[in-house]
Order: C-alpha cells, then structure tokens, then sequence
C-alpha cells in the first residue's frame, strides 16, 4: 500500500469527510458511501481507459472465487480453453472443470514455467466459449508483455485474463479483451473485493447453478450493490486510485507513469542479477515479470542467513513461494524505486559477507 494512502485512511478513520463516521459505520446504500463508490468506479475506469460497453464491478471472493465465477457465467457448460503457465492459471483449469470442459491449449511446464507459449502455438478449440489465460503469474514471474489477438488466431471467442497480480502496473488493450478480473491485494488495496470488468454483451448468459451474488448481470444490474460490497476495501481502492491519478513521470501521469516507473524498477534488479554468478534468475528474458521477481542463490545453504540479513535491513517477504523455493522480490505499484535500491545494495552486501 502507498504509505500516503494508509496515511489518509487513518486520519479519516473515525469521522470520514466531517460526516461523523467511519467509512466501517456507513450503510452502503446512505449517501455518503454511494458517493465514496461511485468516485472509485469512475477513477478505475479513467486510469485504465475502460470503454464504456464495459461494466465494472466489485465483488467478493478474490481470484480464486473468479475461477469458478468465471465458467459459471461465460462458458455455458460447454468447452474452455485454458492457456497454463504456472500455478494460478493451472488452478484456474482445475476448478473450471467442475462447471464445463476446459482444454489444455498450451502450457509452460515443459520449461519449468519459465517461458510463456507462443500464441501462434496454441491450440484452440473449435467452438470454445472463451480463452483463459493469467497475464501475470505471480509465484514463476512470468507475464505477457502483450495480450494476444484471439481473432488474428481465427478465434471468435472472448478472451478472459485473471490480471490480479499486475493490474494497474500498465495499460490494458480492451479491443482484445472480454473480461478481466483481479484481486485487490497487490496493486489495489486490503484483501476483500475483487475487481472485474466485463463486457456488456457477455452479461446474462450464466448457468442455473450459479449464485446470485455471483452472477455478473445480477451483479451489473444493481450497480454491485445486489449482497453488501466490501465497502473499506472498496474505499481503500479508491483511495489508491486516487494515488495513482497525482503519480507523475515526465509528461506521464497515472498508470503510464506507473508503467514506466515499474520498468525501471525491474530493470535495475534483473540487471543486477544478470550480473551476478551468486544469484540467478531462470525466466527468459521477453517473459519477465515487472511485478514478481523470483532468483535463486547458487548455494541453497545460505538462504537462511540471506533472508535474516534481509529482515536485519529492513527488506521484509523475500521468501520465495514454498512450491518454487529460493526468493522472490515483489516489487507492486506501490513499491518506490528506492526500495529495489535498497534491495539490490542489501544483494551486494551479502555476496560480499560470503565470499
Ligand atoms: C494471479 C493470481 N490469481 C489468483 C490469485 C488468488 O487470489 P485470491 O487469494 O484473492 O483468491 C492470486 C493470489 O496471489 C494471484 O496472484
């Protein structure tokens, strides 16, 4: 989280905007929380240039909810295909196979997940409901650097990417997209709600069995007040996109200047580890993740004193995921640069104490 956005959040944390209360004690239908949620609804929808035949909505459920949400509502209990290429979207193909016929199109793991499949290579499905496919995988640290153009691949079909761990982080090409969803825990605000935008035509086709709460339309219709939202995270995400509407880079402001601050970011820790015959990094180079940066000590015995000389400077979860081991740095929006300084300083050091 921004520390000014924590900062605001707890100077309003008893009586928000002189109305007396806690944005927690508000109902979330009273004017007062309607104008807080519409505020967030419109910047969101400025800082990532949504069209306006997209809906946004706030949900709960996170993006493992999304991964049952998501065939329940588009895939008509039919064919998917799932692009898999690492830990989220494998989950992703897993829990869709309880609601229709997802297809493995292409996968990663012959390279261990460190490379991403070609969209040319894929193979889709004739008459799938919709592609699947997580553009940032946060525990490999592999993303796309761009999205792929379904109808250049003869696919009429929607394109569907779980963006939870990079939203915010650059633009996203809507013309090549039909929902995206993400949880707010990254680049968003406090765990709780799940951002998704979702074109309208694909609205009111859901299963019988999906839930109301989680049926994009009922959802739409009620302007994502159908259950109760999450209202303090919804606040808190508005509070970070309001954050991100006064960033500044050069001329670039909001999610550009992000962008391009995010770039410079991951260039001065992948450059360092390029560098270094202590540590690695195994991701090719075009697949690299802007957000989760996973390396490795050529010595695996040394991980235990690298992570306490970490949190002795300072430098807290570099722990890497259990499933892949080593470190991983995740350097989110809210990240400033002078942490990855810090980072890359602490990783020079400790090479040095170990020589
Ligand atoms: C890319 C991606 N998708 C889905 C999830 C799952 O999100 P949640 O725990 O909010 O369900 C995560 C969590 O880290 C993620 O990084």
């Amino acid at each position: 989280m921004p520390l000014e956005v924590l900062q605001q959040a707890a100077a309003e944390m008893t009586n928000w905007n002189g109305s007396g209360m806690g944005v927690m004690e508000m109902s979330h239908r009273g004017k007062e929380f309607i104008s807080i949620y519409e505020q967030a609804e419109a910047d969101v929808r400025e800082l990532l240039a949504v069209p306006a035949n997209f809906k946004i909505l706030f949900m709960q459920g996170g993006g493992l909810a999304e991964n049952a949400i998501v065939p329940l509502n588009l895939s008509r209990g039919e064919t998917i295909d799932v692009v898999v290429t690492g830990s989220w979207s494998e989950k992703s193909f897993k829990e869709a196979s309880k609601y229709c016929t997802p297809h493995l199109a292409a996968s990663g793991v012959d390279t261990q997940f460190t490379t991403l499949p070609a969209p040319k290579q894929w193979q889709l499905s004739a008459g799938t409901q919709y592609v699947h496919l997580c553009t940032n995988e946060t525990i490999h640290g592999v993303e796309f650097q761009s999205l792929p153009d379904l109808k250049a691949l003869g696919c009429d079909a929607p394109l569907v990417i779980d963006f939870s761990s990079h939203v915010l982080s650059r633009s996203v090409d809507w013309a090549k997209v039909g929902v995206a969803f993400g949880g707010a825990q990254k680049n968003i605000g406090p765990a709780g709600v799940t951002l998704v935008i979702v074109r309208e035509d694909l609205l009111g086709h859901a299963l019988k069995v999906c839930p109301s709460a989680f049926n994009y339309k009922t959802v739409a219709d009620n302007g994502s007040m159908y259950n109760t939202p999450p209202t303090y995270s919804i606040y808190m995400a508005g509070l970070t996109f309001q954050w991100l509407k006064r960033q500044k880079e050069g001329e670039l402001c909001g999610v550009a200047a992000m962008e391009q601050r995010n770039i410079a970011k991951a260039k001065l820790l992948y450059d360092f580890l390029d560098s270094s015959s202590f540590y690695s990094n195994h991701v090719a180079h075009d697949c690299r993740s802007r957000m989760n940066v996973p390396f490795f000590l050529a010595d695996a015995s040394r991980n235990d004193a690298f992570l306490a000389g970490a949190k002795a400077a300072g430098l807290l979860q570099l722990k890497g995921h259990k499933s892949v081991g080593g470190m991983r740095a995740s350097i989110y929006n809210a990240m400033p640069i002078e942490g990855v300084q810090a980072l890359v300083h602490y990783l020079q050091a400790f090479e040095k104490t170990q020589a």
